[in-house]
Parts: C-alpha cells; sequence; structure tokens
C-alpha cells in the first residue's frame, strides 16, 4: 500500500472506528449482562503451528479465567484475511487480534523489527530471547503504537530451513532459482546475495505458487513447511537454521481500550501463559514437522558440512554492511555485541 492510501485508510479508519467506539459506548458499556464478548484472531499460519496452537491456548484460557465473558474466535489459515491484509485490517477493527510474522511489519513502517530478518543473528532462542524478552523488545512492541495497534508479546515460530526442486548445498545451487520471500527487503537480499531470484507473496499463495512453476523454492520453519502442504512440490529441504521467524502479538487500541479493567488484567494475564506456552512449544513443534516431513517421504532432508554452512554465512555476510536503516544498524550491532 502506497504512504496516501495507508494515511487514508488510517484516517478512515479511525473515523470509523471512532463512530462504531462512540456508538458501541453509548449503546451499551460492557458489563456481565452482556457476555460473551467476542474478539476476533485472525492468522494465516494452520492450527498445529507454534502460532496456531499458541492462539487456541490463548481462547480456551481467556474463556476459562472470565468464566465465559470473554471469548476469542480464532480464524487461522488465512480464513479471514491474508498476511498482506491483516494489518490494515486490525487498525479498522475488522478484526481485534493479529499476530503476523514480524518480517511483515518492516514494509508497513516498522523497520526495526528487519532485524529479525538478518541471516545467523542469532545462534539459538536463547540468544533470541534476550531480545525478544528485552528492553529492545519492550521498545519495538511499544512502537506498534503509531498504527492505532497494541504490541503485546512475540511469540516463536523458529528457525527457518530452505527448500526447493534441487538440493541446496553450496551456495552455487541457487543460481538463477526463483525463491518465495516474505515482504521485507533483508530477505530479498538474502536470496539475491545466494544467487536466487526474490519473489515476495503471501503465505496463502506459496502452494499454488509451486504448483504452477512461478516459484521454485521458499524459506519457512519446519511447521509451516510441514502444514502449508509442501512436502509433495519440494522434493528437498536443506535443515539450514539460516534465519527467524517469529510473530507480534497485536490487538487493535480500540477493542483494548473498551474492555473493563478487571477484563483487561485476566487477558494480559492470558497473554503472559499463551506466550510462555508458544514459546516452550515452539522447538519441538518444528522437531516434530521435521520429522513428519521425513517420514512422509516425498522430501529428501539435507544437512550441510562445517565449510558449507561457512560458505552460505559468508555469501550472505554482505548484508550487514549494507544496512541503510540506522535502527535495523543500531539493533544489529547490539545484538551481534551481546551489549544488552
Ligand atoms: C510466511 O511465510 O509468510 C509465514 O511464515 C507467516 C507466518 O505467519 O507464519
Amino acid at each position: 500500500m502506497d504512504k496516501a492510501r495507508r494515511k487514508f485508510t488510517l484516517g478512515a479508519g479511525l473515523v470509523v472506528g471512532s463512530v462504531c467506539v462512540g456508538a458501541y459506548l453509548f449503546d451499551t458499556q460492557y458489563s456481565r449482562r452482556d457476555a460473551p464478548i467476542t474478539l476476533r484472531f485472525s492468522h494465516v499460519a494452520a492450527d498445529n503451528t507454534p502460532k496456531g496452537r499458541a492462539a487456541n491456548f490463548l481462547s480456551e484460557m481467556v474463556s476459562r479465567k472470565t468464566g465465559g465473558e470473554v471469548h476469542i474466535a480464532v480464524y487461522p489459515n488465512s480464513t479471514l484475511y491474508k498476511d498482506g491484509e491483516e494489518l490494515e485490517a486490525l487498525q479498522l477493527g475488522t478484526v481485534d487480534i493479529i499476530a503476523p510474522s514480524m518480517s511483515k511489519l518492516a514494509s508497513l513502517g516498522f523497520s526495526g523489527f528487519e532485524v529479525f530478518d538478518l541471516p545467523y543473528l542469532f545462534e539459538d532462542y536463547d540468544a533470541l530471547h534476550k531480545v525478544t524478552e528485552g528492553p529492545i523488545g519492550a521498545t519495538l512492541l511499544q512502537s506498534l503504537g503509531r498504527a492505532n495497534v497494541m504490541g503485546m508479546a512475540f511469540w516463536d515460530n523458529g528457525f527457518k530451513q530452505m527448500s526447493a526442486t534441487r538440493p541446496l548445498r553450496e551456495v552455487s545451487d541457487f543460481s538463477g532459482l526463483r525463491m518465495r520471500i516474505q515482504p521485507s527487503r533483508i530477505l530479498g537480499r538474502q536470496m539475491r546475495l545466494l544467487g536466487a531470484d526474490a519473489i515476495d507473496m503471501a503465505l496463502a499463495d506459496v502452494k499454488d505458487a509451486l504448483l504452477a512453476k512461478l516459484i521454485d523454492g521458499c524459506e519457512n520453519p519446519a511447521s509451516n513447511f510441514d502444514t502449508q502442504g509442501l512436502s509433495p512440490l519440494q522434493p528437498y529441504l536443506t535443515v539450514s537454521n539460516h534465519g527467524y521467524l517469529g510473530n507480534a502479538l497485536m490487538f487493535n487500541q480500540e477493542s483494548w481500550r473498551q474492555l473493563p479493567r478487571r477484563l483487561t488484567r485476566v487477558i494480559q494475564e492470558s497473554i503472559g501463559e499463551a506466550t510462555r506456552y508458544a514459546n516452550q512449544i515452539a522447538r519441538a513443534e518444528n522437531e516434530a514437522a521435521l520429522q513428519r516431513i521425513e517420514e512422509a517421504g516425498h522430501t529428501t532432508v539435507l544437512t550441510l558440512s562445517a565449510r558449507q554452512t561457512l560458505a552460505w554465512k559468508q555469501a550472505l555476510a554482505p548484508i550487514y554492511s549494507e544496512i541503510q536503516d540506522p535502527e535495523v544498524a543500531r539493533l544489529a550491532a547490539k545484538v551481534r555485541s551481546s551489549i544488552f
């Protein structure tokens, strides 16, 4: 969306939002009598992924803790909105909760989140959690307030693997491949440094694009690869763990503000529990998905030697010196030198 349209949409959203909020408040202050209050949670991943499970966990937790007063209706798998549409829907209040992958936030004006796309930045989940659970993470979540949304938490998916129609071991194996990416400058550059073309599209369109041979490969944690049914179309998957993919849980500001404090307190508590749950299960979910991929027999799972991993890292290293955005450069430097 261009800037002018985004501004218009945001403005229109605010007007429509205010009118609705006014009417709603006039009509009915939330009270126990009006239960249940329904909050709509839209996301693009399948139910049996770390994000899908955490969304359902949050919904159950909130129902239980509010005695059914608040119901979070979860719409998984792009059934309501695809990834390009989610944030706008949240701003307009047509959904109340989303948890997009952070790779989608930079192109919407939140460039700091791009730091999570940098290849080989995080050694492991512990290194990552120093960022997401520390002051850097808190500042990033707070910055989402600029879009009339509330950043609530980070939910891990996990480390990404590369898949394609040909085996990817050496950097030269990427030459000429059309690789699907999420809308991120860093991810585009990453694919180009490896010698591939980068094609940006919604997750919901990846399977059809592979079927139509519009793309040759993609990257994602194993849980998304498996649950999007990509195995039969991708004969090779390389366990590269070359980058991270995580989600930012966000609420529509007006939906949140309309809730009485006693309910926001309970929902906040439930978000804390759902976040711990999401971040506990992510690794095991991806390991189980990788095992399912291997057992299904469509996709040969490849591992890289130390030499091959080093060659991928060397090919991707220039991305760090090319970072244009000062906030991303500052955050990347902090993460790399572990200064928190
Ligand atoms: C994607 O590839 O677009 C996904 O990883 C997004 C998601 O939300 O998991």
